[in-house]
């Protein structure tokens, strides 16, 4: 458990008791405050982004406030072989991962017809293959372990097909069906899955999409990355399957369950209409 000295939470695990969370996505949004919360609760972390500049930035913010070792990692996860090479460094740098969170992702908003094809292609390679991958690596050593915890970030997105962001809702569709497949086959092995499922959230994420004007991002409240963050954490250490942050989400995610899919449809896509 972390205790408090000088005002900065201090971890009481020594540095070889420590385990280490990955965090893909960590030098910002939600996986930066996933981050946080790790290191309060006395992780190591290995941080991976595209940007070192940010990662270093992130790193030196965790290692300031925190009594934790911070590794980063510069990748990009729209190459094939990225996983692959985080494994890789991890593996030589003798660091076993006890969570690997798969947090990085991005959407695209616009109709298909008219959207980028490449960028399309280099979503599904980032929210879809790239995950995949990472989990298929590092699950290996965890079952061997007895002991593990992925912490796969899907969205509200997962629960109904998408117009206006296609590909993004599907992608998230992938992350959740997976996800829940995944924790099925390994109960009782010790490790779990979680999908963390947010509704819209402040961070850069909407203006990567190009989705900031739309009605889910303006009518509706958006929630704090620190929040959902916190919230996944906690579902993800009780080992539940999923978790869905905000009553208004929650409501949503089950009332899809029960209406016609053209009509989730036809919701969706006045949520993601400009207004
Ligand atoms: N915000 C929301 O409303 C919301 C809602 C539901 C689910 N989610 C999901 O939550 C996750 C985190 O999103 P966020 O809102 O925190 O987004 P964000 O603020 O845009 O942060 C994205 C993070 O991913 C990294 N990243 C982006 N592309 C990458 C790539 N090709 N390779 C490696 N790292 C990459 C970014 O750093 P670099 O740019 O330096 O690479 C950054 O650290 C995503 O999977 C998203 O789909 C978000």
């Amino acid at each position: 458990m972390p205790s408090k000295k000088n005002g900065v939470q201090r971890s009481t695990k020594n540095a070889a008791q420590r385990p280490t969370a990955l965090v893909t996505g960590g030098s910002g949004g939600i996986g930066l405050e996933l981050a946080k919360v790790l290191a309060r609760n006395g992780f190591d972390i290995a941080l991976v982004a595209r940007s070192r500049d940010t990662l270093e930035a992130a790193a030196g913010q965790l290692e300031g406030q925190h009594d934790v070792k911070v590794h980063v990692f510069a990748a990009d996860l729209r190459r094939p072989e990225a996983p692959e090479a985080i494994f890789d460094f991890l593996s030589n740098e003798n660091i076993p991962i006890e969570v690997l969170v798969n947090n990085a992702g991005f959407g695209l908003g616009g109709e298909f017809a008219d959207t980028d094809l490449d960028r399309e292609l280099e979503m599904i390679q980032v929210n879809i293959a790239a995950l995949t991958h990472l989990t298929k690596l590092f699950l290996t050593p965890m079952i061997k372990r007895g002991s593990g915890r992925i912490l796969n970030l899907a969205s509200t997105a997962a629960f109904q097909p998408g117009p206006l962001q296609a590909v993004y809702y599907a992608s998230k569709a992938y992350v959740l069906s997976f996800s829940e497949a995944l924790a099925e086959e390994l109960r009782d092995t010790g490790v779990t899955v979680t999908a963390l499922c947010p509704g819209p959230t402040r961070t850069d994420f909407a203006s990567t999409a190009g989705v900031s004007n739309s009605r889910l991002f303006t009518l509706f409240g958006v929630a704090q990355a620190d929040d959902v963050a916190e919230y996944g954490f906690q579902a993800m250490m009780a080992g539940k399957r999923v978790a869905i942050p905000g009553f208004r989400n929650k409501l949503v995610a089950q009332a899809n369950r029960f209406s016609p899919r053209a009509l989730t449809a036809k919701v969706a896509r006045f949520a993601q209409e400009n207004r």
